[in-house]
């Protein structure tokens, strides 16, 4: 590397990314040919052409459940799983404290309140051992999200909703294909849910589904979900790209995971950052890679960090904010003390999933493009 080439590009050097971070959904020969297909047969104009049935089907046979449905979104899907296990007005739902922040607005929209509880330290995803924290006498239901690679451990949580009479919401959104203690993520909810949204590791530009493997619950959601007609579908074209997509999830969530691994390994020793760890048994799905951030440890602050980043030609964002925080301390309850989710409000950077579809030399310049930004920090941060 030149003198010039270690300067950051925010300062004016070059980008160790020029071409910027890849374009998402890819280029897909198969999606074309699907979208093809619904042209020539005339399904892209119909109400119903087979596409959203048989994705139905496929959806429910790849996490061999009885029954899948599509809808217009993965956070309508969350309101309606909560409105189809009777959660209603003064009921409590516990959730992570640290959560995809619709989730939260759905438990309002169904009359309930959200308790919210710590994150694992390793991981910042739902600590199971804080559940109890959050039980009270108006709990009803769990909703149990897979962050950004970290697996919630499913077999403790269904197991203490099963102790304790309360229903289960799996939010399989962001690890589509994922295993947890051998078993498929979305298959361990009362219910559990799919995102297709314009980012997620399988697109339709929008749309979700709900999985299950009660046949009542089954019955519930389809009734919710119609007046006559869908009142939020998936539309045939949608269906229609993502079957190619299903097609490849395994293997693509198998590369993503690989990278994951490389970029891992080449990060240990950069000071201040910690990807996820994962204490079970898993094959995690990356939608983000989530990585703790510590700014006094790499010597930068961590909207500096991904402005830098984001100059090198790397997507790297920040996290959620913290339920909590913010808020109307009138619209929630806290279930014990929330440290953690504290830490992870200001102090998580997720790296966008699609670069982990290329090779190892997108590692390295990840990578490298780290340690500028951590070599020429303090620059940076006087900047
Ligand atoms: C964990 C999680 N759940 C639910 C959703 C909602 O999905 P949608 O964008 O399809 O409404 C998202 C979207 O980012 C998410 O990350």
């Amino acid at each position: 590397m030149s003198s010039d080439d270690s300067l950051p590009a925010l300062l004016g050097g070059p980008p160790v990314r020029p071409q910027g971070p890849p374009a998402w959904p890819l280029p897909d020969e198969d999606v074309a040919r699907a979208l093809d297909v619904a042209y020539c047969s005339g399904n892209w104009g119909k109400y119903h052409g087979g596409c959203v049935e048989q994705l139905e089907q496929r959806l429910a046979a790849y996490h061999e459940l009885s029954f899948a449905l599509t809808c217009a979104s993965g956070t309508f899907a969350v309101e309606i799983a909560l409105r189809a296990l009777k959660v209603g007005p003064g009921d409590e739902v516990i959730l992570a404290a640290y959560d995809y922040p619709g989730n939260f607005l759905s438990i309002h929209a169904v009359g309930a309140t959200p308790v919210l509880v710590d994150i694992d330290a390793d991981n910042w995803n739902l600590r199971t051992d804080c559940l109890a924290t959050g039980l009270g006498t108006k709990t009803r239901a769990i909703i149990a999200s897979h962050l950004h690679g970290g697996m919630v451990p499913m077999a403790e949580v269904r197991t203490f909703a099963d102790t304790h009479g309360l229903r289960l919401v799996e939010d399989a959104a962001q690890s589509p294909g994922a295993e947890i203690q051998g078993q498929k993520a979305g298959t361990w909810g009362d219910i559990s849910v799919l995102s297709f949204g314009g980012s997620k590791l399988l697109t339709g530009g929008r749309g979700g589904a709900l999985l299950t493997r009660h046949a009542d619950l089954h019955q519930r959601m389809r009734l919710l979900l119609h007046r006559g007609n869908h009142i939020c579908p998936l539309s045939e074209l949608q269906a229609a790209v993502l079957l190619p997509q299903l097609d490849k999830l395994d293997t693509r969530n198998a590369h993503r995971a690989g990278m994951v691994v490389a970029l891992t390994e080449s990060l240990n020793g950069l000071p201040g950052l910690l990807p996820f760890v994962n204490a079970v048994p898993c094959k995690p799905a990356y939608y983000k890679l989530g990585i703790q951030f510590d700014s006094n440890k790499f010597g930068l602050g961590r909207e500096r960090l991904v402005q830098a980043m984001g100059a090198e030609g790397v997507a790297l964002d920040e996290g959620f904010r913290a339920l909590h925080i913010g808020r109307s301390p009138t619209r929630l309850r806290c279930g014990g003390e929330l440290l953690e989710s504290e830490r992870a409000h200001s102090g998580l950077v997720v790296l966008h999933h699609p670069v982990l579809l290329g090779t190892h030399a997108d590692v390295n310049e990840i990578v490298r493009a780290f340690r500028k930004v951590y070599a020429n920090a303090e620059r940076l941060g006087c900047a």
